[in-house]
């Protein structure tokens, strides 16, 4: 299994945005999740397009999109052509989970599918085997720097225990309230891809990504 930190810029000085970027990639960190927000399917908007289009022609990081938008296959060319590598959609916010799947795929893209802390891993059951990687939101989406909640770990290691079952080494992330306190026990349930925001951005950040990608290497 691979084992992944994806820094969330929605934490970062947006000041100092590239300057910041180029702390966690010399870090050791791979990837970098993008929270995009359209003030419907949560309550805030954040960033988009433009925002990824600029910071790819930066970074050769992994550009992990999280889209907490509704209807999200309206934009999913869009944010491929823009620089997208990996394109997480809310299972909540299509009508049509497995056309937007396959929207993504089409697009050369890869496929997550991303679910609420009250939605439960069950509604994922027919799309487990077409799926890149499946995220399990340890918060309610929409903000950075809130509280791990804690029935999300059992949620973590089901759906572990199912791709064990069909054979499937499939990426599981985590996303919200990630920190050194928390991430040893979700890694235990199971996850290996674990987004950070406030954890890496807000104080050293060098320091707070090496201390975060040292707990994963543990495993
Ligand atoms: C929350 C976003 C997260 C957020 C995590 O809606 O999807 O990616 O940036 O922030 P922290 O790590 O501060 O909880
Ligand atoms: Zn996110």
């Amino acid at each position: 299994m691979k084992y992944e930190l994806s820094p969330s810029i929605l934490a970062a000085d947006f000041n100092r945005l590239g300057e910041q970027i180029k702390k966690v990639e010399e870090a050791g960190t791979r990837w970098l999740h993008f929270d995009v927000m359209d003030g419907i399917f949560v309550p805030s908007i954040s960033f988009g397009m433009p925002v990824l289009a600029s910071l790819k022609k930066e970074t050769s990081l992994f550009m992990d999109v999280h889209l907490m938008i509704t209807d999200p296959g309206r934009y999913v060319d869009t944010f491929m052509n823009n620089g997208a590598d990996m394109l997480t959609v809310h299972a909540e916010a299509c009508t049509h989970l497995d056309r937007t799947i396959a929207q993504i795929k089409e697009a050369g893209c890869r496929a997550g599918v991303a679910l609420n802390p009250a939605t439960p891993v069950s509604v994922l059951e027919h799309v487990l085997d077409t799926v890149d990687m499946v995220l399990i939101m340890t918060v309610n989406p929409g903000f950075g720097g809130q509280k791990y909640i804690p029935y999300c770990t059992r949620k973590v290691a089901v759906l572990r225990n199912e791709f064990d079952r069909r054979g499937l080494d499939t990426d599981i992330q985590v996303d919200g309230g990630i920190t050194t306190d928390t991430l040893p026990e979700v890694l235990k349930a199971g996850a290996n891809i674990f987004v950070a925001g406030s954890a890496v951005f807000k104080g050293d950040i060098t320091k707070n990504a090496k201390e975060l990608l040292e707990l994963m290497e543990h495993e």
